[in-house]
């Protein structure tokens, strides 16, 4: 079952990390930012470190607040956050063109929602890739219960082992890797542009939803206290009060990115190998 009450947050928090290793993770990783004095030659040196720490952490906080799929949507006026997330993945199956059958990658999965969703919609078998222990775990529970674990499947494996998302790159220099490595781009767009609502909408504290509660400003009040609470009486490891205050942080950096259009989590592109002259 989706992990969505307060003790599942509490119990879930920190991942594969022990309980009493959390707080010292938590202070590994603030390290790592040059706003707790760390170094970026270092932070990329240990990109992998970071990023399964990051993950171990936040991910039962995204699991309690977003939900199974951990990404933003374009999103249209009248539509819930999850009918959106929902409609992009969909989005996402035909793009790609996947019949019955079709055997499919996901890489970098999360805990498997885009890829369960996916799978259902299209008909196929999807693997989903994924550095996160914790994550897998909580992806192979979930796709039993969802009862699509014959056909899908996790593997944990590292892509371009310090060299995944160690900095933010300009969409234009995506573009230009992807030609560069030999990629015929069929189509490309920052779907952030002419989405009705703007993706940042549900971690903007001036919005308010009933049906992302979690996510406005009063939702993050209750969540911040209630895992106060959690951590004093011990059922919260320590440290858990630290990790919701960085990603509080990191909302107000995305919705301030956004809305100076600076920062876009929707670049999106279409590409395959270019077809040879027999096909
Ligand atoms: C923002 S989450 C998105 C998850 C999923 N696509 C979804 O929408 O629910 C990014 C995912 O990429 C994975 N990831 C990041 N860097 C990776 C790397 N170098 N190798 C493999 N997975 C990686 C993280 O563990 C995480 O599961």
């Amino acid at each position: 079952m989706s992990k969505t009450g307060a003790l599942d947050l509490a119990s879930g928090l920190g991942g594969k990390l022990e309980k009493n290793e959390v707080l010292s993770a938590v202070e590994k990783y603030e390290k790592y930012h040059v706003c707790y004095g760390g170094e970026e030659e270092e932070r990329k040196a240990n990109y992998t470190d970071m990023v399964n720490k990051y993950y171990d952490l936040v991910t039962s906080f995204y699991e309690f607040g977003w939900g199974e799929s951990f990404h933003f949507a374009p999103r249209w006026k009248g539509e819930s956050l999850r009918e959106s997330i929902k409609r992009h993945e969909h989005f996402l199956a035909l793009q790609l063109d996947l019949k019955p059958g079709y055997k499919v990658l996901d890489v970098g999965c999360g805990i498997g929602g885009p890829l369960r969703e996916i799978a259902r919609f299209s008909y196929t078998s999807v693997t989903g890739l994924n550095n996160n222990e914790y994550q897998i775990s909580r992806g192979k529970e979930l796709n039993r219960v969802a009862k699509v674990d014959r056909t899908c499947d996790f593997v944990k494996a590292e892509i371009e082992i310090g060299d995944g998302l160690p900095d933010i790159r300009m969409t234009g220099k995506c573009l230009e890797a992807l030609k560069q490595a030999g990629f015929e781009v069929i189509w490309e767009k920052d779907l952030a542009e002419n989405s009705p609502l703007p993706w940042y909408l549900p971690l903007d504290k001036s919005h308010f939803s009933l049906s992302s509660f979690r996510l406005t400003a009063l939702g993050r009040f209750i969540t911040k206290n209630m895992v106060k609470a959690l951590e004093f009486i011990r059922l919260a490891p320590k440290g858990s009060q630290r990790v919701q205050d960085f990603l509080e942080k990191a909302a107000e950096g995305l919705v301030e990115g956004g809305k100076k259009e600076i920062f876009t989590p929707m670049y999106f592109f279409l590409a395959r190998k270019p077809l040879s002259a027999t096909e």
